[in-house]
């Protein structure tokens, strides 16, 4: 017996993370003005930009949804809140007259808002309104969830981006028992403010949970979209992402120290700063379950944490600097467009010890 053990140790997987790897050079045909970042957030849904808001309660109101459809990514509002302010909220982003790069059919700006399945009412009440729906759960893979989605889905007309989950086997589990799926949502535990790893010791980190979870999909010859969501610091984590099979790049701590983010600019030893909290964080379920009779505290445990982002100014500066940055990784890594990071991109896998000669080293920044 105790030999079955040990096997589960010694056949343990690897679990990569964005800082195990960065992409090889490859022959490249294309200028990085010239790359083409457009991208599928769902199987009917394009984006010029392939980043997504989060929709946490500190990054994605109205503002920043508007903002990012108008720069030509998406964003999906966050749940905290009552149905009513929600759908408010999105029907706010549909009335505005902007020039929005992401848009519908009736050229107004696209806007998505997250749901928890197991709310009928806050699905129905927004699927009128917004063009995704996105699920909003620490772990999809739960029967209960599931359960509750395959009753809810045939009777929504918006896109249905399922999420979070990390593995191979959710991917079948979910493609199987739901009737319609239109994107997945990836990663479990790297985002920023997340400690679930840490209190659980359970997580599928953001690259290899879409590696998992796109791998899956193309087993099954499924062309559903996959974004990969947290722990993404820069282009360089979303490029990775991209070339383990991502299609959009879903930001949290990226734009919450944004103008259209919704929290208050404070002034911190001179600093300007703006609070950034998980959506599982002891504050923010809080608000949730004084709001949410679906929400109730199963777990009774906190899996995010309260923190300070760096005030950043409009989020277009942040959606600019992560364009510029991807098309410069896609130019490096041979590649003109998404579809092509997929296909032509390579890893090459970093060392702890060599990890440090990646940055700026043996020197002091100016500052
Ligand atoms: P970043 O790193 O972009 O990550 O700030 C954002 C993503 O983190 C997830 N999220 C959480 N995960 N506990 C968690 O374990 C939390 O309280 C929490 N809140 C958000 C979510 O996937 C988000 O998009």
């Amino acid at each position: 017996m105790p030999s079955s053990f040990l096997s589960k140790l010694s056949s343990a997987r690897s679990v990569f993370t964005f800082r195990d790897f960065i992409l090889l050079p490859g022959r490249s045909e294309v200028e990085p003005s010239g790359i083409d970042l457009s991208s599928r957030l769902t199987k009917r849904i394009k984006v010029r930009v392939p980043l997504v808001s989060s929709p946490m309660d500190t990054v994605t109101e109205w503002r920043l949804a508007l903002e990012m459809a108008k720069l030509g990514g998406a964003g999906a509002i966050h749940r905290n809140m009552p149905i009513d302010d929600q759908v408010s909220q999105a029907k706010k982003v549909k009335a505005a007259r902007v020039d929005a790069l992401s848009t519908d059919e009736k050229g107004r700006p696209l806007v998505g808002a997250s749901v928890s399945p197991l709310d009928r009412e806050r699905c129905l009440a927004l699927d009128k309104t917004v063009d995704f729906l996105v699920a909003d759960v620490a772990h999809f893979h739960t029967s209960k969830v599931m359960d509750a989605a395959r009753k809810v889905i045939p009777d929504l007309s918006a896109d249905f981006i399922v999420g979070n989950i990390g593995t191979q086997k959710a991917v079948f589990d979910i493609v199987d028992e739901l009737p319609r799926v239109d994107g997945f949502r990836a990663g479990i535990g790297s985002g920023s403010i997340c400690i679930t790893s840490e209190v659980t010791r359970v997580g599928a980190p953001t690259l290899f949970a879409v590696a998992e979870v796109a791998s899956a999909l193309e087993e099954r010859r499924l062309e559903i979209p996959v974004i990969a969501d947290g722990g993404i610091r820069g282009p360089g984590d979303a490029a990775l992402a991209f070339a383990a099979g991502a299609s959009t790049a879903m930001l949290g701590s990226m734009l919450a120290g944004t103008d259209e983010a919704p929290s208050k600019t404070i002034v911190r030893g001179g600093r300007k700063f703006k609070t950034h909290r998980g959506m599982a964080s002891a504050a923010a379920r809080r608000v949730r379950f004084a709001i949410d009779r679906y929400s109730v505290p199963a777990k009774g445990l906190d899996e995010g944490v309260e923190a300070y982002v760096p005030y950043v100014g409009k989020a277009e500066g942040v959606v600019a600097m992560m364009e510029n940055g991807l098309k410069a990784a896609f130019g490096y890594a041979g590649a003109a467009g998404v579809g092509d990071m997929w296909k032509k991109a390579t890893f090459g896998s970093v060392s702890a010890v060599g990890s440090t000669e990646l940055g700026s080293h043996s020197l002091e920044i100016k500052k």
